[in-house]
C-alpha cells in the first residue's frame, strides 16, 4: 500500500504560508460569521457528494464544515482529517458531534488505508498551508472519476476575515498551482471571500 502523507508531516515546500497552524487560533474557524459568506448548503451542492459516498475533508480543523456537512448529509460519511490531535479533540468536544454517527476524525497518519475509495474531497482553507508533496498526494485517496473541491480565501479581494492578502493565493494562482501539481480543473466559482475550484488528477500525473 501507498505510505501517503509521510512524516515529517511538517514539509510545507511550495506553500504559501509557511508556517503551521497555530492551535490558538482555532476558535477563528468556529465564527458563526463564516456560514453567512461561505454557507455550508453551498459547499455541500458543490462537493455534490453521491448518494452512499465517502467524503474527506482534509485539514478539517475544529470540524465546523465537517459537522454540518454530516448533518446536511447523513446518508453520506464524513471523514473529517487533520494533522493536529488538539484540533480532533476540539471537534470531538463539541455535542453536535457526538449525535452524528456518520462522523469520523482521523489523524492525517491514518489515511492510507483511504487510498483509492474516496468519491469526494474538501480543502477548505488550506491550499495556502499545504505543501506541495501533500497536494500531488491527496490524488491517491480519490476513486478514478471523483472529484476534489478546494475552497480558499481570495487574495484579491477585501477581507474582515482570514489571513493576509500575502499568506493566500489569487485564483489565477491557485490554478495554477493546481494545474502543475496534477489536478485538472473541472469548474470555478467564486463565493464571498473565496474561490473554489473542482478539480479531478490529471490523467498523465497518474
Ligand atoms: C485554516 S485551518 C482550516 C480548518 C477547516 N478546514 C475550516 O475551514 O474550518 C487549516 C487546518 O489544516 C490543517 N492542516 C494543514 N496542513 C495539513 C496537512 N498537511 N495535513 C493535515 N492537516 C493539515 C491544520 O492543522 C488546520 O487545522
Amino acid at each position: 500500500m501507498v505510505d501517503l502523507f509521510p512524516p515529517p508531516s511538517d514539509d510545507r515546500h511550495g506553500a504559501r504560508q509557511k508556517e503551521r497552524f497555530r492551535p490558538h487560533r482555532a476558535s477563528q474557524l468556529d465564527d458563526p460569521a463564516r456560514f453567512e459568506y461561505l454557507p455550508p448548503g453551498e459547499v455541500a451542492s458543490l462537493l455534490d457528494v453521491p448518494a452512499g459516498g465517502r467524503l474527506v475533508d482534509f485539514g478539517t480543523g475544529t470540524g465546523t464544515y465537517a459537522i454540518e456537512l454530516a448533518r446536511l448529509r447523513p446518508d453520506i460519511e464524513v471523514i473529517a482529517v487533520d494533522e493536529l490531535p488538539e484540533m480532533l479533540d476540539r471537534l470531538c468536544s463539541k455535542p453536535l458531534a457526538a449525535t452524528l454517527s456518520n462522523l469520523k476524525p482521523m489523524l492525517t497518519g491514518e489515511v492510507t488505508a483511504l487510498a483509492n475509495k474516496i468519491d469526494r474531497l474538501l480543502a477548505l482553507n488550506v491550499l495556502h498551508e499545504l505543501g506541495d508533496r501533500a497536494l500531488r498526494e491527496l490524488g491517491a485517496l480519490l476513486k478514478p472519476a471523483a472529484v476534489a473541491v478546494f475552497i480558499d480565501w481570495n487574495a484579491e479581494v477585501e477581507r474582515p476575515a482570514g489571513p493576509p492578502a500575502d499568506h493566500v493565493y489569487s485564483p489565477t494562482e491557485a490554478r495554477a498551482r493546481l494545474e502543475r501539481l496534477g489536478w485538472t480543473i473541472v469548474l470555478e466559482r467564486a463565493f464571498s471571500y473565496h474561490y473554489a475550484f473542482c478539480a479531478r488528477k490529471s490523467q498523465h500525473h497518474g
